[in-house]
């Protein structure tokens, strides 16, 4: 059992200890984890963290804003990257989710490494990776479940004095937790996981703008409906699927697109149990997506726990 005071004692010791007066660099997805890493850095040494936030164009609907904003008033060096079009072009025409993730993987060190070198050298990188990450990207009995992007990559390429993941020790629930002992709001800590590659892998098959549009759309249509409820899942979101099914709007036969609906109850985010939505609120985020979005023929729900599926689709 991790006691966080004691946690959160030894850490600002070991990294005020390693970073000393240097400065250290942080890559920052807006997630919950590399936030409570940002804060965590920044009490141990302020005034030394510069977060580099690599927007890959994948993000849900106005979040690369919300992340920025989150930032604006903390003592961090922010630095946003918008970079949509590479991202896009470097997995143009790639179906393979594993392929996607290596590829957005790559780019995001080529992204980042451009930014880090324009800063001059900075001896520290920190990453906001957490236990899961380290378990779900092992080997376990001889494949691996998805590489998580947060983990390998940046270290091997560049050249750091030093690595610090001070979360690393932590599942989400305890990462949550420290987060709001650093003075991070409750709204914030607690917002949904967001996997690295983002809505990348939630549009199954080839990514496109265009699909990345629809699916921003309905994810929005759904995170709306589902705000009005008391208690919310864990975790909820859409899927552009990559099955078409016919369907008929203005007497007029179409052959568009599946959204799924994904709401998960988790503890651990290794094992989940769907959430039995309220079926007068599933019909009604259905007939939404599918009279605002023209382009989507239907929408099913998942009703699956994990395992045997994982939480993502892919
Ligand atoms: P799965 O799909 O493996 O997901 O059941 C477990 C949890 O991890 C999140 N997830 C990620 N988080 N980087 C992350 O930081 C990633 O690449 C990544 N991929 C999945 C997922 O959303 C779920 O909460």
């Amino acid at each position: 059992m991790i006691n966080l005071d004691n946690y959160l004692t030894e850490w600002t010791e070991k990294i005020r200890h390693t970073i000393g007066s240097e400065k250290v660099l942080l890559a920052t997805s807006g997630g919950v984890d590399s936030s409570v890493c940002a804060a965590l850095l920044s009490k141990a040494v302020p005034g030394q963290l510069i977060c580099v936030f690599v927007d890959h164009g994948f993000m849900r609907l106005n979040e690369s804003n919300e992340v920025e904003a989150a930032f604006s008033d903390k003592p961090v060096h922010f630095i946003r990257i918008n970079g949509e079009d590479r991202f896009l072009a470097k997995i143009k025409g790639v179906a393979d989710p594993e392929t996607k993730r290596k590829l957005i993987g790559e780019e995001f060190i080529h992204v980042f490494e451009e930014e880090a070198k324009k800063l001059g050298h900075i001896p520290f990188l920190a990453q906001g990776t957490i236990s899961l990450d380290i378990v779900e990207s092992k080997n376990i009995k001889g494949a691996t479940i998805k590489s998580h992007h947060n983990v390998g990559g940046l270290p091997e390429l560049m050249d750091f004095t030093g690595i610090i993941e001070p979360l690393s020790g932590l599942n989400k629930a305890q990462v949550r937790a420290l987060g709001q002992k650093l003075g991070l709001p409750t709204a914030f800590v607690n917002r949904q996981p967001f996997p690295g590659p983002g809505l990348a892998i939630r549009v199954i098959g080839e990514v496109t703008k265009a699909k990345l549009d629809t699916l921003r759309h309905a994810d929005a249509i759904l995170r709306e409906e589902i705000d009005t409820l008391d208690k919310k899942p864990d975790q909820y979101f859409a899927v552009l699927t990559d099955t078409c099914a016919v369907g008929v709007k203005d007497d007029t036969r179409t052959y568009d697109p599946v959204i799924a609906i994904r709401a998960v109850s988790t503890v651990d985010y290794m094992h989940c149990e769907y959430t039995p939505l309220p079926h007068e609120l599933l019909g009604r985020i259905s007939r939404r997506i599918t009279g605002e979005i023209s382009c989507v023929s239907r929408v099913v729900f998942d009703v699956t726990s994990k395992p045997p599926s994982t939480i993502e689709w892919e």
